[in-house]
């Protein structure tokens, strides 16, 4: 067997070779096995359980046919490959050591209860809707389709949440239970600076308002809006200092602000859609002092700079996949995200790297 290149391969490399593409091919099965596992409700089987979980146990609980109760061990034993779950041994009734199952630090954010879950969002994202347009992705390629969303449904992506309830629901879910997850990093000690002294914020695409109503609640004095599609904000209430406010970014003017909020939002669009959003967020923010847009979003490592495998950087291009697939959108580096912030007219910016994957960039008019 000869490379491409000519070269000769020696068996190790070859097989290597080999393994690895086969893994390519496959890994999507890593994927499907947890989703399986979370449909079955394994992760909160194992934690209502409170101790390591014999596989006897573990099978009692779950509502699966009794021709399929051998099957299950395979299932776990994919998932514990791939540190989802681990075992520990446990002294049994009859003293004797056995092992059980375990959640891990990462399954613990599988948990329906856990306010972090991260369930509806992989719900959502592994939906057929959401993964139809994968099997158009060539397709799109080849077409002068906007998406690959928009090839394989006919409509865009924000088309499709607004007319189908239960899709929009499920999106609004997800995006609900990342937006407490990063609340709750955003309003720690170590960022909750970045609101100090504001009097007014705007959360332009603020969704159901888990964020704004976080800020509202750690900042009484501060006033919060959120501005998003009538759709999305159609019969929600408010309190004292929280109010939704219905409108389209590109249309509507947004409210006059000391800050604007920009939560995974700038990611959802093309870099000209990006500066329209961004120059009207000026002008909101400059009918008022000192005022500053506040960007949640991915800064993606540049890839050369890495030698080796990274899981952050595979996560961030997973999202940028995501976001072309879906929404004509981007997750951006560096470089472009300050082209972007020029381009918009804004003078100054600070980025900070405080979010895990995601990072707070603040801009300056
Ligand atoms: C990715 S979600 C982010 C939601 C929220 N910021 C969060 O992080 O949880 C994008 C949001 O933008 C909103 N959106 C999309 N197009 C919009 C438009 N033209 N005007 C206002 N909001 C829009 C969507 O309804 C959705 O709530």
């Amino acid at each position: 067997m000869e490379f491409q290149s000519g070269e000769k391969a020696d068996n190790a490399k070859f097989l290597k070779a080999h393994n690895h593409v086969w893994n390519h091919i496959l890994s999507v099965k890593k994927t499907l096995s947890l989703k399986c596992a979370v449909e079955l409700g394994i992760p909160d089987a194992m934690h209502n359980y409170g101790k390591p979980m014999p596989l006897s146990q573990l099978i009692a609980s779950l509502p699966i046919h009794p021709s399929k109760t051998s099957f299950i061990h395979r299932l776990m034993r994919i998932l514990i490959h791939s540190g989802i779950f681990t075992t520990e041994n446990v002294t049994n009734d009859n003293n004797e050591v056995e092992s059980g199952y375990v959640l891990t630090d990462s399954s613990m954010f599988l948990l329906k209860n856990n306010p972090f879950s991260v369930t509806s969002l992989m719900l959502f994202s592994l939906s057929p809707v959401t993964i139809k347009p994968w099997h158009h992705l060539s397709d799109w390629f080849k077409n002068d389709d906007l998406t690959a969303f928009g090839t394989a449904h006919g409509m865009t992506f924000w088309e499709y949440t607004d007319s189908v309830p239960e899709y929009g629901q499920s999106f609004n879910d997800g995006m609900a239970s990342d937006s407490r997850f990063v609340s709750s990093l955003l309003l720690d000690d170590k960022c909750k600076g970045v609101f100090e002294g504001l009097e007014s914020l705007v959360d332009v695409g603020g969704g159901t308002g888990t964020v704004a109503k976080a800020i509202a609640e750690s900042f009484p004095n501060l006033k919060c809006s959120v501005f998003d599609l009538p759709s999305v904000v159609a019969g929600l209430q408010g309190t004292d200092n929280l109010e939704y406010i219905a409108g389209d970014m590109f249309v509507d003017p947004i409210p006059p602000s000391h800050a604007i909020l920009l939560k995974c939002i700038l990611h959802d669009w093309s870099d000209e859609e990006c500066v329209k959003i961004l120059k009207k967020c000026k002008e909101a923010i400059m009918q008022k002092s000192r005022g500053k847009v506040i960007i949640i979003d991915m800064v993606v490592e540049d890839n050369d700079k890495k030698g080796y495998y990274d899981q952050s950087l595979e996560t961030q291009l997973f999202f940028d996949m995501l976001m072309m697939m879906l929404v004509s959108g981007k997750e951006r580096n560096k470089i472009e995200w300050s082209k972007l912030i020029v381009s918009a007219g804004f003078t100054d910016y600070k980025i900070t790297p405080i979010l895990g994957l995601r990072s707070i960039i603040e801009i300056y008019p």
